[in-house]
């Protein structure tokens, strides 16, 4: 059987091999998406790609670009991103994710929206029959009135716990808090997304729904692209 690492290296460098020359692309945050920037980076040095320009979906991935000699451009200076490649933590058959284990969920939301091809890399350990069976939906709140959203989160049913680093809090790359929110299999994902945007003080959660067009699963048996329904 192969490691997991090996897998999501697999995915990582099928997806990045999907880049061309000229794109404007997202960067992923986590332990798969890096083995996408880190391919991207060998094929721009050795002049098979040319022409990129990438954003980066966190800090810890704009530092790792940076190091990797990938051009970055902002949002200033670009309208729409071509195509994005990042991890996720389960996914469902409708190509529905959680995301947000490695904290970058916002950034990683707003470097999707504005994607026209939002591939998602994984190992075959992520995809789930139903979202919340395998992992908890992170949720990214204000340090202002954070107990109240946790009992908001609670009457919707979750067990939350808030993210810690060491003996500290966990702060992402805006300085807000993690409320990791475990809710068991989610009966209706839409529904949930709907009532959690509605609600002040939650900056944004982990559920994307209807966003990733194409996702890279790397198992024991291989590589498999799962497609979105068009
Ligand atoms: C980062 O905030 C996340 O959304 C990651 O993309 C997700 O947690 C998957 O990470 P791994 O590839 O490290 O499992």
């Amino acid at each position: 059987m192969l490691a997991t690492d090996t897998l999501k290296q697999q995915a990582g460098a099928y997806a990045a091999d999907l880049v061309q020359s000229g794109m404007r692309i997202g960067l992923g945050t986590g332990s798969t998406a890096i083995h996408a920037t880190r391919r991207i980076a060998q094929r721009l040095t050795s002049g098979e790609l040319r022409k990129i320009r990438a954003i980066p979906t966190s800090r810890a991935t704009e530092a790792a670009a940076i190091e990797l000699r990938i051009p970055l451009v902002s949002f200033a200076d670009c309208q729409r991103i071509d195509m994005t490649i990042d991890g996720a933590d389960e996914v469902d058959p409708a190509l529905n994710l959680i995301k947000g284990g490695g904290g970058a969920l916002l950034r990683e939301k707003i470097v999707a929206q504005s994607t026209d091809r939002f591939v998602i890399v994984v190992d075959e350990s992520k995809l789930s029959p139903r979202l919340g069976s395998l992992f908890a939906v992170p949720v990214e709140v204000v340090e202002f009135g954070w107990q109240a959203q946790a009992r908001f989160l609670e009457s919707l049913g979750a067990n939350v716990i808030m993210r810690r680093n060491g003996g500290e809090l966990y702060r992402t790359d805006q300085g807000n808090l993690i409320l990791d929110c475990n809710f068991g299999p989610i009966e209706d994902v839409q529904e949930l997304a709907s009532m959690l945007n509605a609600r002040a003080g939650l900056v944004e959660h982990g559920l994307f729904i209807g966003m990733a067009r194409q996702v890279v699963v790397a198992g024991a048996a291989g590589i498999r692209v799962l497609r979105a329904e068009p």
